[in-house]
């Protein structure tokens, strides 16, 4: 495979964009000319409804859009990853995050089982009061302590599905290395009753080495005798022997696999975190969520396949219309990390120049993907959407039913349908546009793209659904663009420097000694004077 743009696809995709960028074309006028857009360009599984017929689409493109993904072998690549394959070719080894929602996938079928196993009797433990903190104090919190992928999934989804069990054990996420992270975040805790969960696949991560040690040394501060400190951390990750050098009890150490990328990990013992708040039967139904879309995503025709198409459009994009970005605006509070932890799925797995056999690709690649929770964006940088010159396609995410409990009353419900009528307007309004022709400056010029992924719920099932789509949807953005998505080398050079440069802060003297640039080496003479 030599990349996507040697297909016959691609040429005759390139020829059928000009259309799309005529000025003459009006994405209104698609709705004009066929009154059942909508159901030719929407499709359901379980219940999330995705609407993508307000893109630069009509039969013809969607037909060599789906022959693209079958001259990029995106149907093999499927199958490729649900066999356990080394799809994670630049490290030789399987990425496979299917297997955590389906053990009869993997030849570990018996670990997985066990792990979960693990956790649903760790979570009784906690609850039952028979794990216990220093001096038999029983747990009512845990902090998570880890970053990048043993973060923002799991923060991620403790958020959304807060109040979804009646726990009386709340998580927090400490993940940056500046203090007041971690500082804010312990202030008005009891130690006693604190369990820390170091999350990290490496165990070597900068980050999450510092805040374990601050940890303990805040367990010891606050009165937590020496033997019993080991009682207050758990640790999850790959590197057992650094875990146990740390001072966990081997018997508090849940494994990940390598096979489990960090930003396909929340299915793993690394959502322990999300179990210990929403309970176990509701982590497994999230696990059940992303199961029902990897089956869709397996077994449905690509014409129908959600992941498949979502990818195509935005290949589309990228492509031929010159979008190096994308918005993903979820139209509901609990769903504000939601743009995080896509951004370092999408862009942590897209953002490649070297393409699987070690060549520049001929083809942009990843976009830069951003986006907050609706309605607020709209206050904020929707102007842009609305009248920027670069056309910045939207991922709307409206949530049908709201939790009970965000919605006690009438005039709460109500609130909700504003909500989603925001939602609704903003892709309207930028496929409309206005006629304002008196005022230059107040027209809309309209045709914007977007989708909308309409949820029935919020809840463990629709959202394991929703997370598993856009996995997969970057797994055939990287199919096509023939880029490894399950390697992150790009991120390495910055923390080798910064090991380096961490040493120069000792004195100011010897920064000139360095090899440095002069931006670099003023930049930390100021630092060391100005803290002097
Ligand atoms: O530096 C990037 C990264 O390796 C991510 O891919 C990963 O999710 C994160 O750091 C944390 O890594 P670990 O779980 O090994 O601490």
């Amino acid at each position: 495979m030599n990349g996507p743009s040697s297909t016959k696809a691609w040429a005759a995709l390139q020829d059928q964009s000009k259309k799309f960028q005529s000025s003459e074309f009006r994405l209104t006028r698609l709705f004009d000319v066929d009154s059942s857009r909508f159901d030719k360009f929407s499709v359901q599984h379980d219940k999330l409804l995705l609407d993508y017929s307000k893109n630069y689409l009509d039969d013809k493109t969607k037909s060599l859009l789906l022959d693209l993904a079958e001259q990029c072998s995106v149907p093999q690549a499927i199958r490729s990853m649900f066999a356990g394959e080394a799809i994670n070719s630049t490290e030789d080894r399987p990425a496979h995050h299917v297997a955590l929602r389906n053990s009869s996938l993997s030849n570990q079928q018996v670990e997985i089982e066990n792990n979960l196993n693990r956790m649903a009797s760790f979570i009784s433990e906690v609850e039952t009061g028979q794990l216990n903190g220093f001096e038999n104090s029983s747990i009512k919190q845990v902090i998570n302590l880890g970053i990048g992928g043993s973060d923002l999934g799991p923060a991620m989804v403790t958020a959304a599905l807060e109040g979804f069990d009646n726990k009386k054990i709340k998580a927090y996420f400490v993940s940056n290395i500046d203090p007041s992270h971690i500082n804010s975040t312990l202030l008005d805790l009891n130690a006693e009753e604190t369990l820390f969960i170091i999350s990290s696949k490496s165990f070597t991560t900068l980050e999450t080495q510092q805040n374990a040690l601050r940890a303990k040394r805040w367990l010891l501060e606050s009165g937590v005798c020496s033997d019993s400190v080991s009682n207050h951390f758990i640790g999850i990750t790959h590197n057992t022997q650094a875990a146990v050098d740390f001072g966990i009890r081997t018997e508090n150490i849940f494994p990940i696999w390598d096979w489990v990328g960090g930003r396909y990990s929340l299915w793993s013992a690394i959502g322990l975190p999300i179990a210990l708040s929403i309970g176990m039967d509701n982590f497994k139904e999230l696990l059940a969520g992303a199961r029902s879309m990897d089956e869709h995503f397996l077994k449905s025709e690509m014409a129908e396949n959600l992941p498949v198409l979502l990818a195509l459009l935005t290949v589309w994009y990228t492509a031929f219309f010159n979008c190096h970005s994308s918005v993903v605006a979820p139209y509901s509070q609990r769903l504000q990390l939601l743009p995080s932890y896509l951004q370092q799925l999408s862009m942590e797995s897209l953002g490649k120049f070297v393409d699987k056999q070690g060549n520049l690709t001929q083809t942009n690649t990843g976009e830069a993907l951003w986006g907050t929770a609706g309605s607020n964006g709209q206050h904020s940088y929707f102007q842009l959407l609305h009248q920027g010159k670069e056309n910045i396609p939207v991922d709307f995410i409206a949530i049908a039913k709201p939790h009970a409990s965000d919605c006690i009353n009438q005039e709460q419900f109500e609130q909700h349908q504003h909500l989603l009528s925001n939602c609704f307007s903003q892709s309207l309004a930028l496929m409309n546009g206005n006629d304002e022709d008196e005022h230059q400056h107040k027209r809309l010029i309209g045709n914007k793209p977007s989708n909308t992924i309409l949820m029935n719920s919020l809840d463990p099932h629709s959202l394991g659904s929703l997370i598993a789509l856009y996995e997969h949807k970057v797994y055939v953005q990287s199919v096509i663009w023939n880029i490894n998505a399950f390697d992150q080398w790009g991120v390495e050079l910055g923390k080798k420097l910064s090991k380096e440069l961490f040493t120069a802060f000792s004195s100011a003297a010897d920064v000139d000694k360095r090899d440095l640039d002069s931006s670099t080496s003023n930049l930390i003479k100021q630092t060391i004077d100005w803290n002097a």
